[in-house]
């Protein structure tokens, strides 16, 4: 793969990292059950505060019966490329967690934290292993709890797409134009040693 000058790291980040990117299209291809299972097994060792493990994935792969009802929550923009990808995950976490000693609930303050590094963990291993995913949060969020039918405990944050990255010709003109790697912000503007900078503005 030609490394975009988009994604040159400014540190020495792994490259498989920089690698990791959200393209649109994608190739009408099955995934078995156990490859998009192995996806999500990276999620499960993800690290969460007291390994909570909050993290829930629910998941449709093309050609079965919930692939189209998964994809009838998306929005229109989304739907128009998602609809040729293999699998679409939706990640939810819990947003409470059970005290030991009254068996209450209590908040989980970091479940959404933990969830995003769940996910993050998917994508990576996904695109380590040739498949390429596209996160999304463009869904109408009403109709998707309903349809995943998630506890009122639960919050939704997002959905992975899935699938087999294919040239971007394929792809309606105006999507075309935006397939391609974004870059970054450098990270003398996002890191700081010992205090927040004073703002500018
Ligand atoms: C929580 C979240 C929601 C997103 N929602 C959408 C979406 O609804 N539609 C879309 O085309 N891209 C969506 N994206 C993709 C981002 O635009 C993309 O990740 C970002 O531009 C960085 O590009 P890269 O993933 O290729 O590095 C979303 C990404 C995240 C993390």
């Amino acid at each position: 793969m030609t490394k975009a000058p988009e994604r040159l790291t400014d540190t020495s980040a792994s490259s498989f990292i920089a690698d990791r990117w959200s393209p649109r299209s994608f190739a009408p291809a099955p995934i078995s059950h156990e490859n998009l299972v192995a996806f999500l097994e990276a999620g499960r060792w993800a690290p969460s505060a007291y390994n909570g493990q909050p993290w829930r994935f629910l998941y449709a792969r093309r050609d079965t019966p919930d692939w189209e009802r998964f994809l009838s929550w998306l929005i229109p923009f989304n739907q128009a490329w998602a609809q040729h990808a293999s699998a679409l995950v939706f990640v939810a976490s819990q947003t409470v967690t059970f005290s030991n000693s009254t068996g209450e609930p209590v908040p989980a303050p970091t479940h959404a934290f933990d969830a995003g590094a769940a996910a993050v963990l998917i994508q990576l291993e996904a695109s380590h292993a040739g498949w390429a995913t596209h996160p999304i949060s463009g869904f109408d969020h009403a109709l998707a709890r309903a349809g995943l039918e998630l506890p009122e405990d639960y919050a939704l944050h997002a959905a992975l797409v899935i699938g087999q990255q294919r040239d971007k010709s394929y792809l309606p003109e105006a999507l075309q134009g935006k397939e391609t790697p974004s870059g970054r912000r450098p990270l003398l503007e996002l890191a700081f040693e010992g205090r927040f900078p004073v703002r500018e503005d």
